[in-house]
């Protein structure tokens, strides 16, 4: 016979033909909207490397906040950035810092919102690595694991005091997830879920965001402590290990040069997956936007869909009111 009986091209003739095939679906309610606080009032202040992204004092958290919220968006991870930072961290779990009054005016400005925690020192350190630095039996500076786990677990516990629904471990320190969950269990916060960076990479995208959070270390870099890019099977082993320690959900960081992991740890466990769509990702995405290469919304949305086509039932992007927007054009 001269032609293929099989011809997939029949369920492609009009729009509602393909919707009613289409496998994946993106919603506004998938997305979670990354943000900064600043301390002060009336503060805004762009991220140059990120357009449309800004670090925000708490009465313009609100109102951007608030915007996201009105195009669909539910969910919003908070990232701080202290007046002060110091060896160790401590800002991190100040209650009167841009975090905690952020979280208290969200709550009340917005009670169905999900407000989620970024828990990490590395916003509030003055060397901008994870976790207070020693040196090891070697001579080497690395980051002392264990010292770590219980100012994280500090933290966690005054965001959640604070408001937040959600705290989000991105340190990889290893045993995080269990000290984190032993903090809140002991203070009264058994109800709080943990949503763990399981598997976060020492990626080349989080350059932008590191001039976001002011948080680029100043000597050496965080791959004694964040996976290579190459692995995927030490994937499965850090996701099994949260799992283990008591998450709730396991994130994968970043998500587009790791669709596979996603994949991955979607098949290894049967927790909820997040994918980051993380800073360098939504500056390459704005600057070929910019330039008039490319079709931003087209795009931005044909990243999202693969994204969770990939497995991520939640994606962390920057885009997500712009989106949001777009997916009810
Ligand atoms: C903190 C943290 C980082 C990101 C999220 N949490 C930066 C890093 O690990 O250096 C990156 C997010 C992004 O690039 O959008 N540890």
């Amino acid at each position: 016979m001269a032609f293929p009986a099989d011809r997939p091209r029949r369920l492609r003739r009009t729009d509602t033909l393909r919707k009613l095939v289409r496998e994946t679906e993106l919603s506004p309610s998938d997305f979670m909207l990354p943000l900064f606080a600043v301390s002060g009032r009336g503060v805004r202040k762009p991220i140059a490397s990120m357009p449309g992204v800004a670090q925000l004092s708490v009465d313009n958290l609100v109102e951007e906040a608030r915007t996201a919220y009105n195009a669909g968006v539910r969910s919003l991870i908070l990232f701080g950035i202290p007046d002060r930072k110091d060896a160790e961290g401590t800002s991190a779990w100040d209650a009167n810092g841009p975090v905690c009054t952020g979280f208290k005016a969200l709550k009340d400005a917005l009670p169905d919102m999900v407000l989620v925690a970024d828990v990490c020192m590395c916003e509030y350190t003055d060397h901008g690595h994870c976790g207070p630095i020693e040196r090891d039996a070697r001579g080497h500076v690395a980051v002392a694991n264990d010292r770590t786990l219980p100012l994280l677990a500090r933290a966690a516990v005054a965001y959640a005091r604070a408001g937040a629904d959600i705290v989000a471990p991105s340190d990889m320190m290893d045993g995080r997830v269990a000290a984190i969950r032993t903090g809140l269990d002991e203070n009264g916060l058994s109800d709080t879920p943990i949503m763990s960076y399981a598997v976060k990479y020492a990626s080349g995208f989080y350059g932008p965001f590191r001039e976001a959070a002011q948080s680029a270390p100043k000597q050496g870099d965080r791959r004694g402590y964040q996976m290579d890019p190459a692995n995927v099977r030490e994937a499965r082993r850090e996701a099994l290990l949260d799992v283990g320690e008591g998450a709730d959900i396991v994130m994968v960081k970043p998500a587009l040069a790791y669709l596979d992991v996603i994949a991955e740890v979607k098949r290894t466990t049967n927790l909820p997956v997040a994918a980051y769509n993380v800073s360098g990702e939504y500056s390459m995405l704005k600057a070929a936007a910019q330039a008039g290469w490319i079709d931003e919304k087209r795009v931005c949305l044909e990243i999202l869909t693969g994204i969770k086509r990939a497995g991520a039932d939640i994606i962390l992007t920057y885009s997500a009111a712009e989106a949001a927007r777009w997916l009810q054009d």
